[in-house]
């Protein structure tokens, strides 16, 4: 078993990142070989601001760092310190086919109505994905819902090359996605979308660096219905945004929705959100505790990121000297 997955350094980590994909990095661990990037090329398919960009890569380092990954277990690496990952997307492009990007859905909600507008890179994003995760032939890719149709791609890319070839040198991976509602946390002012680091309210997301108060004012201020909470979870359909809060508070403590519901039946989100702020603010004030520590040594990150690129630059490079001479680019 060998686990990838990587998150985009834009922006701060928030709280539907942890809960759908960084806290289960964390327990794979110690279970599997795993390999944890951030996904800085993805970042260039949108506008970006350089000098924002530059000084993000040792915060969300230090965030992972901050939320539970370990250095000494996994590898942690800057996505362009290697790149195989940029020659590999190459090679893959000749085999991923306009058709299957076409559908991607990410393409056609960032894109929007500005096809004609909208960067290449963005279009071709999901190629590069197969690449960080085919590079490492990856058997698991722990990821939130969001990204499942970019591993369906990976695996349909890993086939038509092997199949195109004649290789068996690519492992189509299996999308790892958790049950229950850590995988689609939404948006607190819109139970409808997806929370997101590129929301342009803040009021959206629940971020680490947060204080208690400000936890405490999104979650009061999160939007609501007026109906007490329900006493079992099929009720909840049709209510988006009281769904999600009461998601968020059974995934952060580990409870089912159904047992969350028995114990607040019949309140009123006055007594619930309250509560809810309280387990928010327990799992993310430790978190953003390390993580002001971890920014105090940037040296000791950028010691951290080396490291990872050169165990990655090692594990990656036989399958890029493999796919190229697939291709026939190479003996
Ligand atoms: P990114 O940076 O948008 O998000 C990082 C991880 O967080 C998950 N996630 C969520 N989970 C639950 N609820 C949400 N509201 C939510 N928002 C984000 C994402 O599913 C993801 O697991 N393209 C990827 C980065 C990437 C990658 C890869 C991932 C690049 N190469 C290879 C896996 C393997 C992305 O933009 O994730």
């Amino acid at each position: 078993m060998r686990v990838v997955s990587g998150i985009q350094p834009t922006g701060d980590l928030h709280l539907g990142n942890l809960l759908g994909a960084i806290l289960r990095w964390v327990r794979m661990q110690d279970e599997a070989e795993c390999l944890f990037f951030l996904a800085d090329l993805h970042a260039l398919t949108v506008d970006i601001d350089p000098a924002q960009l530059r000084s993000s890569i040792r915060e969300m380092a230090a965030a992972l760092i901050a939320s539970g990954i370990d250095p000494a277990k996994s590898t942690l690496f800057r996505q362009s310190d290697i790149p195989a990952h940029a020659e590999l997307t190459w090679i893959l492009q000749g085999t991923a086919r306009m058709g299957w990007l076409n559908r991607m859905t990410q393409w056609k909600d960032k894109a929007g109505k500005n096809r004609e507008g909208a960067s290449v890179g963005l279009f071709t994003y999901p190629v590069l994905q197969a690449a960080d995760i085919l590079l490492y032939r990856a058997t698991h890719v722990p990821v939130g819902e969001d990204q499942k149709q970019h591993i369906e791609l990976t695996r349909d890319i890993a086939l038509k090359f092997n199949t195109d070839f004649d290789v068996d040198l690519f492992v189509p991976p299996e999308p790892f996605i958790g049950g229950g509602t850590a995988a689609r946390v939404m948006s607190l002012r819109d139970g409808t979308s997806k929370m997101s680091k590129t929301d342009p309210s803040e009021m959206s997301r629940i971020q680490l660096t947060d204080s208690d108060e400000s936890i405490g004012q999104k979650i009061r201020k999160a939007k609501t219905d007026p109906e007490p909470l329900p006493d079992n979870a099929k009720a909840l359909d049709g209510r988006p945004e009281a769904r999600n809060l009461v998601g968020i508070y059974a995934a952060v403590t580990g409870d089912s929705v159904e047992q969350v519901l028995g114990r607040y039946a019949g309140q009123g989100f006055g007594q619930f959100k309250p509560a809810l702020a309280d387990s928010v603010i327990a799992l993310i004030a430790p978190i953003r505790q390390r993580l002001e520590e971890l920014r105090g040594d940037p040296d000791e990150l950028d010691r951290i990121l080396a490291a990872g690129a050169k165990r990655a630059a090692e594990l990656g490079a036989p399958t890029l000297a493999k796919a190229k001479s697939a291709v026939g680019l190479k003996a």
